[in-house]
Order: C-alpha cells, then sequence, then structure tokens
C-alpha cells in the first residue's frame, strides 16, 4: 500500500498525532488535509513531550516532506509560533521539508474574533463550545469565496483586493454583533508583515504530490479532529466546519480518490468528547472521573475537561463505513486497566425502539440511551506493552469483542503515549 489516510473515528483526540508520528517512519510524505489549528495533536518521544496544531505530525521525525493542504485553514501567526516553538525543541523546519498549498484560505484575526462573539452571544443549548480560533468563519469565508489565500500574499494590490471583499461582509456582520468595524489598514499591513514569512513554504502542492506519488513515495495523510465532528456526517450542528471524514483526504489535497489504499480509523478504547453536543454514553459518575484522571482528558488546544463515557461501538460502526475505514489503531487500552468491569454500548433505545446506528435528527440524538453489554475488567497492568503476548486475557477479550462489533480489525495497539509502546498487528503500508 502506497499512501495511507489517518483518521480519528469518534470525537478527535484519539491518539493521531501518536500513530501518525509512529508510522511516518514508513512514509516519505506527511500531509495534513482539513481542519487547522483547532487540532491538538501531542507526541511523546523518549519523554519529550511535542504539541502540534497546524504542523503534521511528521515534522519531529525529520527528513520528510510534510505538507499543509488546501482543505486546511491557516492561520499565518499561529504557524509562525508554532514553527518557532517547535525548532527550539530541536526539529529543523525549512521550505525543503514544509510546504503549504498555495490555494490554502487564510484565517485572519477577524475570524477568531467572530467565532468567540458568537459563542459569546449564543444562549443556552445553542453555543458549539468551539476552540474560539475562527475555524468556522474562515472555512464560511472559503465556501463564501471571499477567502483570501497563501498565494493572495505575494501581490500587495491583490491582496488588499481580497481584503475589501471579505470586509463588505465582515463590517456589517461585525455591526450587527455589536463588534467595531475592521481597521482595514492595520489588517492590510498585518498581512503584509506576515507575507514573508509564509510565502517560502508556498507551493503548488497537488503538483508535487503528484510527483511525489509516480516517484513510489510513500504517502501518510494526518486527519485531525474525529468523524462525528465532521459538518455532514458528525452531530451536527455540534461538529466543526470540515470535512474530516476520508474521503476529505483526495479534495484536501487535490489527488485522485484512487491513489488512497489504507484507511486507518484511530479508535479510543473509550470515548470522549470537547464542547457541546450528545454523547449517548457519557458518564458523570465515578467511573467517568476515573476515565478523565487515568487518560489525562484535558484538551491540548483549550486546556478544557473532556467529557467521557463508556466505547460506543454502535458510533464507531458507523464511522468505520462513512471513512471506509480498513483498519483500526486502538488506543489508550491501559486506561482500562483495573476496572472490575466494562461496558461497551451495542445499539441505541429510542422510544423504546433497538437502534444500530446514531440517527441524524438532533433531537432524536438527544433521547437515544445506550444499551449496554458488560464485559470483565482485568486487575494487570497493560501500560507499555509492546506484543500481544503482555496483554492479560480478559484485555484481548475486550479487544477482540470490539473488533466483531465494528465490523473490523485492530491493525495497530497503543498502550502508553509513548511513541514505541506501540503493538503492529498489519502493517498498513505493507503490499
Ligand atoms: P489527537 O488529537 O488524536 O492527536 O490526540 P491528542 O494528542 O489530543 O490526545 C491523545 C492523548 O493521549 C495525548 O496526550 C497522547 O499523548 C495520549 N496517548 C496517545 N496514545 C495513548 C495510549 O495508548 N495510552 C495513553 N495512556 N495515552 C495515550
Ligand atoms: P484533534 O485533531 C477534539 C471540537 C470543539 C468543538 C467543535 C467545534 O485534536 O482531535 P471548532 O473550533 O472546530 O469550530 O470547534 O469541535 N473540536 C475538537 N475536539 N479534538 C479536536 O481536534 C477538535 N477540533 C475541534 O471542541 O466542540
Ligand atoms: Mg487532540
Amino acid at each position: 500500500m502506497a499512501n495511507v489516510v489517518v483518521v480519528g473515528a469518534q470525537w478527535g483526540d484519539e491518539g493521531k498525532g501518536k500513530i501518525v508520528d509512529w508510522l511516518s517512519e514508513r512514509a516519505d510524505v506527511i500531509a495534513r488535509f482539513q481542519g487547522g489549528h483547532n487540532a491538538g495533536h501531542t507526541l511523546v518521544i523518549d519523554g519529550k513531550v511535542y504539541k502540534l496544531n497546524a504542523l503534521p505530525s511528521g515534522v519531529v521525525r525529520g527528513g520528510k516532506l510534510s505538507v499543509i493542504g488546501n482543505g486546511v485553514v491557516l492561520d499565518p501567526w499561529h504557524l509562525v509560533k508554532e514553527i518557532a516553538q517547535i525548532t527550539e525543541q530541536g526539529v529543523s523546519i525549512t521550505p525543503e521539508t514544509l510546504m503549504i498549498a498555495e490555494n490554502t484560505p487564510l484565517i485572519l484575526p477577524i475570524h477568531g474574533e467572530l467565532d468567540r462573539a458568537r459563542e459569546e452571544a449564543a444562549s443556552k443549548g445553542t453555543k458549539i463550545g468551539t476552540t474560539g480560533r475562527g475555524i468556522g468563519p474562515a472555512y464560511e469565508d472559503k465556501v463564501g469565496r471571499r477567502a483570501v489565500r497563501v498565494a493572495d500574499l505575494a501581490d500587495e494590490e491583490t491582496l488588499i483586493a481580497r481584503v475589501d471583499r471579505a470586509l463588505q461582509h465582515h463590517d456589517p456582520l461585525r455591526r450587527g454583533l455589536g463588534i467595531e468595524a475592521v481597521d482595514r489598514e492595520a489588517l492590510i499591513a498585518q498581512l503584509m508583515e506576515i507575507a514573508p514569512q509564509i510565502l517560502p513554504y508556498a507551493a503548488p502542492v497537488w503538483k508535487v504530490l503528484n510527483e511525489q506519488r509516480r516517484a513510489g513515495k510513500r504517502i501518510l495523510f494526518e486527519g485531525a479532529q474525529g468523524a462525528l465532528l465532521d459538518i455532514d456526517f458528525g452531530t451536527y450542528p455540534f461538529v466543526t466546519s470540515s470535512n474530516v471524514i476520508a474521503g476529505q483526504a483526495a479534495t484536501g489535497v487535490g489527488i485522485g480518490p484512487g491513489s488512497i489504499d489504507y484507511v486507518l480509523g484511530i479508535v479510543k478504547a473509550y470515548t470522549t468528547r470537547v464542547g457541546e453536543g450528545p454523547f449517548p454514553t457519557e458518564l458523570q459518575d465515578a467511573d467517568g472521573q476515573r476515565l478523565g484522571e487515568r487518560g489525562h482528558e484535558f484538551g491540548t488546544v483549550t486546556g478544557r475537561q473532556r467529557r467521557c463515557g463508556w466505547f460506543d461501538a454502535c458510533l464507531v460502526r458507523q464511522t468505520c463505513v462513512t471513512s471506509g475505514v480498513n483498519g483500526i489503531s486502538f488506543t489508550k487500552l491501559d486506561v482500562l486497566d483495573g476496572f472490575e468491569t466494562l461496558k461497551i454500548c451495542v445499539a441505541y433505545d429510542l422510544d423504546g425502539k433497538r437502534l444500530d446506528y446514531l440517527p441524524i435528527a438532533a433531537e432524536e440524538q438527544a433521547r437515544c440511551t445506550p444499551v449496554y453489554e458488560e464485559l470483565p475488567g482485568w486487575s494487570e497492568s497493560t501500560e507499555g506493552a509492546r506484543s500481544w503476548a503482555d496483554l492479560p486475557a480478559n484485555a484481548i477479550k475486550y479487544v477482540r469483542r470490539v473488533e466483531e462489533l465494528i465490523d473490523c480489525p485492530v491493525a495497530l495497539l497503543s498502550t502508553s503515549p509513548e511513541r514505541e509502546d506501540t503493538i503492529l498487528v498489519t502493517d498498513p503500508f505493507a503490499d
């Protein structure tokens, strides 16, 4: 298999960063294809922690080409800061190792302001709990055909025209929300100032990736967020503003769908969610608290406590279908160590009717109650296990039951945040 897409199969934070970093050893190019710096991907290598938002997780390994595709929305000021931070940690980033698609839309300061103003103005039950980083408004401008894109930074006249077009939309909107009009001159000056720091990385990514593909190089696509935050298939409207599912990998960089050979879904051994919205297996008891504490479930981007609950096989079975998942990477199994009993949601009860999928209507989603199956836990530690032989029998039973219920095999198993604490079952890159 030449090209592998990694996607989150729940509500994000499944451990994509760790797995992308681990798999990047086998790849030549690592490409982000959607989302923005709302993503928070944590890598732990020999005890050293790296936190990435916009940069692909392959940058840390060195010697690979990292790509930010057109499907991403990019905050240039944040990127420059992130590059500086990661460089300080000893990682080298140059225009030879990082490329940004010229047609990538920019996140401007006005997008973050709008995002936060809307959230503040939202009444109870309508707040989304966004990261406040301007992701939604930036994608709105992209489809509204008024985005400033990376290539526009190269020519002052074009840049000014693009800014004016955007402000025609934003100023009236801001007035309605009680925010002062945009300082046009200051925004243009800010963009002109950041331009020389971004432009060296700008490239025709679609063309470069095509050349790489033809030369037999292996491309690893790094998804952000999770399939249940997908703008079409997620728990709308409590979702992010991009397509998250695997099909987006092709449009998000400009390759044909036939170039995707394997889809690896990243699946956490239990369920978490940051922000608002339905969550059928959410636990508000000691078990939920225990999952949060053992799993260190705090958001990387906003520091918010993640909501925790039992594994929901119904949801993952569904997201494996919408992303065409070939195999999963099952992560954070070690967090379940020491539970006497584990529960898995196998179906929902909706007004006395049994459903084997999550209905699309928000009010029905909210009324779905989980139907659980119970499995015995294990008292032994799985932390740091590097082979199946190291796993207790009940942990293996749990994994096998998950495979059956989601109708998808486990390709990788992760047992700690450390890069090497990973069990390989089937190599996604193997022919
Ligand atoms: P991502 O957004 O999908 O990349 O996931 P995050 O990095 O936001 O959250 C996953 C967290 O779990 C990070 O702090 C990882 O270091 C950590 N992690 C990843 N895999 C494992 C694992 O198998 N066990 C444990 N205990 N932690 C893990
Ligand atoms: P990674 O890549 C978890 C959530 C936010 C909010 C909703 C919309 O680390 O898995 P947005 O700022 O995107 O408009 O917020 O989506 N969200 C994430 N939750 N992991 C993420 O990324 C997320 N990115 C966005 O909490 O509920
Ligand atoms: Mg994360």
